[in-house]
């Protein structure tokens, strides 16, 4: 497939640890921590495609809802990741970025995210943002509030405000829309992911729990894309 269509960038909802957890009669953690395999794999994967953008949803601003215990076991799980990881984005060029409202992180995951992102900052291969304490109306939010204080200190005309200038004031300012997003486990649904930027990705969602999802996975999703007419509203 030496003419396949490589998406720049791939968003990921990342979703049925639980339930990959349940079917085996495992705590959930057990499910998120198999789920960390599966980002190994993905990561991996893209660099090798040559994906330049990666952003995984990881933590919603929704999920403060679950049990203290699965927040404090995702909160671990997500540091232990870090720590352990970094090197092998090192190996890999991959250089660490972060979305969300990361002030709401515990300090000490914080601490970490930022030592990783800034290790990582040299490199010059594959982009990977973890959406941590992520929700897409919340990000609106911030960047209505951030393009307001720029009308209000008279930088700019609410005239002038386009799509375009609007996007400058997203946490994804720094990176294109996604072309592919992927859902796993089966829902059809977005959850609060991307709303701004996911306007003309094209959409796969799989049966497979999140767990389960790997490289040719991965692959599949890509050749699927691959064959996709993207037309943006034109012929
Ligand atoms: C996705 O798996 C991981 C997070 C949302 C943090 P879930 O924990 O949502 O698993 P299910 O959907 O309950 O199976
Ligand atoms: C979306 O999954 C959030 C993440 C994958 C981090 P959820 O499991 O939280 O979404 P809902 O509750 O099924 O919509
Ligand atoms: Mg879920």
């Amino acid at each position: 497939m030496a003419s396949r269509k490589i998406p720049k960038h791939i968003a990921i909802i990342m979703d049925g640890n639980g339930r990959w957890a349940k079917e085996r009669g495992l705590a959930r953690r057990e499910g998120h921590r198999k789920g960390a395999e599966s980002v190994r794999a993905c990561v991996e994967r893209c660099a090798l495609l040559g994906v330049e953008f990666l952003t995984l949803y990881a933590f919603s601003s929704e999920n403060w809802k679950r049990p203290k215990s699965e927040v404090a076991a995702l909160m671990k799980l997500l540091e232990a990741f870090l720590k352990q990881k970094t090197p092998e984005l090192m190996e890999q060029n991959v250089r660490l970025q972060a979305i969300g409202r990361i002030t709401q992180l515990p300090a000490s995951c914080q601490r970490v995210l930022h030592h990783s992102i800034e290790r990582t900052s040299v490199n010059t291969g594959l982009t990977l943002i973890l959406a941590l304490s992520y929700g897409g109306r919340e990000e609106i939010v911030d960047g209505v509030r951030s393009i307001v204080r720029t009308v209000q200190e008279g930088h700019i005309d609410p005239a002038m405000i386009t799509p375009d200038v609007f996007s400058k004031h997203l946490y994804t300012r720094y990176y294109p829309d996604p072309d592919l997003l992927i859902r796993t486990s089966g829902e059809m649904r977005l959850s609060n992911f991307l709303l701004w930027q996911i306007s003309y990705a094209e959409l796969y969602i799989t049966e497979k729990f999140w767990p389960d999802f790997r490289e040719d996975d991965l692959e599949a999703a890509v050749n699927d894309y691959s064959r996709r007419q993207r037309r943006f509203g034109g012929l």
